[in-house]
């Protein structure tokens, strides 16, 4: 199996678009996955600005010729010029979340550039296409980070394909060769990954974060809206984080509303955040988090992905015998 027809005809060799992760994927692991054939993207979330998405672009090395950058509405918002700064790095593909402002959009395709975003069912699908953006992520409630909980990757990706007719992506919970076989197989252009490339040595994810992730569990991970409620970040209510299970998560299940009226204990959850310890503050972790067992450098696990899930799709096409017997019978 070649890619995909949009990885091809976007010249990619391998169909891994790794995800925007704020405070993760900076210019290091976006410039790594491009090397490895897939398309590397540089993430700008709750604490991107332009002076941060900067440093990143120089270190984009080697630097790829194909790269994205991928960014928060109510962040570009917070500072108009990042979209500027991000357009002016001359990137593949541009990607916004979280907003259904489409405005970006045009912004976008006047720079050239091709417009992304992260939907959550058909009719989000149907509004983004009808918007001009130009690939979705089908993205479902197993991802890591912020989004839309209430459809599972499967179910979504099957909406979304259905739904339109531009390249989607699947992304949320995709961490292994099996995970990207099917939904290869049920005809996502490419994966969009996350988490598995959250241990990465060129990911920025520090040291104490990096550990427990590959201490974690797959049932280790919750969804919460605990940590912006309190460090008051602007958050829309729809789309609560999928983090590692810790004692903050655990103190606060089940009582956000409580802690949204409650000033003093939000003081306490953003000095909890502020300690930067895995036990207190948030680790953002996709429910395929069990999966990671090692750092290894990305170009390997984006290679190895890859020619593990061809592997695998090529055990499932019929050969010889097998052809003739799977064959559809009139009879059934
Ligand atoms: C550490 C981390 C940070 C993330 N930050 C962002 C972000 O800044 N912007 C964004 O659009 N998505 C962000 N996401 C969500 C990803 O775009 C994507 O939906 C998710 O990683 C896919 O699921 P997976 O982590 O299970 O692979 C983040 C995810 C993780 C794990």
């Amino acid at each position: 199996m070649a890619g995909t027809p949009w990885s091809d005809r976007m010249g990619l060799s391998v169909p891994i678009v790794n995800a925007p992760m704020g405070g993760v994927a900076g210019g290091r692991l976006a410039a790594a996955v491009s090397a490895a054939g897939g398309l590397g993207m540089i993430g700008m979330g709750s604490s991107g600005s332009v002076s941060a998405l900067e440093h990143e672009l120089t270190q984009l090395d080697p630097k790829p010729t194909m790269f994205g950058i991928g960014t928060v509405a109510w962040v570009v918002e917070r500072e108009p010029a990042l979209l500027d700064t991000a357009l002016a790095a001359r990137p593949a593909l541009v990607s916004v979340g979280f907003t259904e402002d489409w405005s970006w959009v045009d912004r976008v395709h006047a720079a050239g550039v091709s417009a992304v975003t992260q939907v959550y069912d058909a009719d989000h699908a149907r509004r983004a296409a009808a918007a001009g953006v130009d690939v979705l992520v089908a993205r479902g409630s197993e991802g890591g980070g912020h989004g839309d909980p209430r459809l599972g990757t499967l179910a979504v990706l099957d909406a979304v394909l259905e739904a339109v007719t531009v390249p989607v992506l699947a992304a949320g919970g995709i961490a292994t060769a099996r995970g990207l076989a099917a939904v290869l197989a049920a005809g996502a252009s490419g994966a969009w990954l996350g988490t598995c490339l959250s241990v990465c040595p060129e990911a920025l994810t520090p040291e104490p974060a990096r550990e427990a992730l590959l201490r974690a569990r797959a049932t280790d991970t919750v969804v919460t809206r605990v940590f912006d409620l309190g460090q008051r970040l602007p958050w829309p209510d729809r789309y609560p984080a999928r983090v590692l299970s810790n004692e903050t998560t655990l103190r606060w299940a089940g009582r956000e509303e409580q802690l949204s009226r409650d000033d003093k204990a939000r003081d306490e959850v953003a000095a909890a955040v502020a300690t930067d310890d895995p036990r207190l503050a948030p680790v953002d972790a996709g429910a395929g988090v069990g999966a990671l067992t090692r750092a290894r450098p990305a170009g390997a696990v984006v290679a190895e992905l890859f020619r593990e899930a061809e592997s695998l799709l090529r055990q499932r096409q019929p050969t010889g015998s097998d052809a003739t017997r799977s064959s559809p019978s009139p009879g059934l």
